[in-house]
């Protein structure tokens, strides 16, 4: 089983465009994949892959309701499947409120059961949902969780619910602090909850060409610390087109999305997109990260071929078990 938490600790790190990406490729490597969106705000993984309409809805069954244990439905029920292939439940804007709902949950059962606040287990309950009532493990292969970093309940939930994180790091003097954090959130974590986490890697994202950036690259890829399997390259371009295509990279590349200008107005349409070697190379590195995590992290077998079909524009094949060669292109 595939288990991650991609987290940051800084904001606009690229983590639910890379939880997206790691998905997507995920799914496309045979792994059957879902998705848990924890972050209740806008431009969350819920709006990237189009999904959660009744999110704002206060009557609609939710996570919320499912982690509280006060669930109106199934869990199978939030369950929506995205237009490639990979399963969300999807983010509700009762997620904002969490804590205060579960203060008032830990107030009335520490009551009843004559039992201490501190010894309630209050970041187990996202596990025991995931795990032991949904039971997760039976109808998928793999399981990403998009946390709310701001929100220490949520977060703790969810790292206690996976054990591994994924680190996407972004080239500022904030990379190295938002580093730091993560070691010592691991630690805490590690002694206050007594279990173990792994950090499965960091990824350099967003890594321009500048002496400053390439440094930066550098300095990551040459500690022992932690695995770096591939850096990602600043590609705004690619990325800000995921929200228009309502989904991965993958699917900006093959459909070939682009946000352009026509008569004064800022359009986004699919065909209309050059395929470009770079942001070919980009989903190469998105495929290899996705089979690092799963096969260097977790032992699993994943097919390590990436058909890529784009619209008008024929098959790209990348074989992973090529190295550094470039995709075969069979029109
Ligand atoms: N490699 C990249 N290079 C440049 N821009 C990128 C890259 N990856 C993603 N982006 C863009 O950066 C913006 C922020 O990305 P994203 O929403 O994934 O960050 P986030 O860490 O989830 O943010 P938040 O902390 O608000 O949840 C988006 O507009 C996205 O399209
Ligand atoms: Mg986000």
């Amino acid at each position: 089983m595939i288990t991650a938490v991609v987290y940051s600790e800084s904001g606009g790190t690229y983590k639910t465009t890379m939880t997206a990406n790691i998905a997507v490729a995920l799914e496309r490597m045979g792994q059957r994949t879902l998705v848990v969106d924890l972050d209740p705000q806008e431009g969350n993984l819920t709006s990237l892959f189009d999904a959660g309409e009744r999110r704002s809805d206060p009557d609609a069954d939710n996570l919320v309701k499912h982690i509280l244990d006060m669930p109106e439905g199934e869990f199978d029920e939030l369950i929506e499947t995205t237009a490639e292939g990979v399963d969300i439940v999807p983010s509700h804007d009762m997620l904002g409120d969490f804590t205060s709902n579960l203060e008032q949950k830990i107030s009335y059962e520490t009551g009843m059961k004559n039992m201490s606040r501190e010894e309630y287990p209050r970041f187990e309950l996202l596990y025991e949902l995931l795990w032991e009532k949904a039971e997760l493990h039976e109808k998928y292969d793999a399981v990403l969780i998009d946390p709310n970093a701001r929100a220490e309940d949520l977060l703790y939930n969810a790292i206690f619910a996976l054990r591994t994180l994924v680190a996407p790091v972004k080239p500022a003097g904030k990379g190295n602090l938002s580093l730091e954090g993560l070691e010592d959130l691991v630690g805490n974590m590690e002694r206050q909850l007594d279990i173990e986490i792994g950090l499965s890697c960091v990824i350099p994202s967003g890594v321009g060409q500048t002496n400053a950036h390439q440094q930066y690259q550098q300095q990551f890829e040459e500690t022992e610390a932690f695995a770096t399997p591939v850096a990602i390259g600043n590609r705004e371009s690619l990325m800000d087109a995921m929200w228009e295509a309502r989904g991965s990279a993958f699917k900006v590349v093959e459909e070939r999305w682009k946000t352009f200008e026509r008569d004064g107005e800022m359009v986004s349409e699919a065909g209309q997109r050059r395929v470009r070697d770079r942001e070919i190379e980009t989903l190469r590195r998105l495929y290899e990260l996705a089979q690092f995590i799963a096969t260097d992290t977790f032992d699993a077998d994943v097919h390590p071929v990436l058909e890529l079909n784009i619209q008008d524009d024929g098959t790209n094949v990348i074989d992973l078990r090529d190295g550094e060669k470039a995709p075969v292109k069979t029109t």
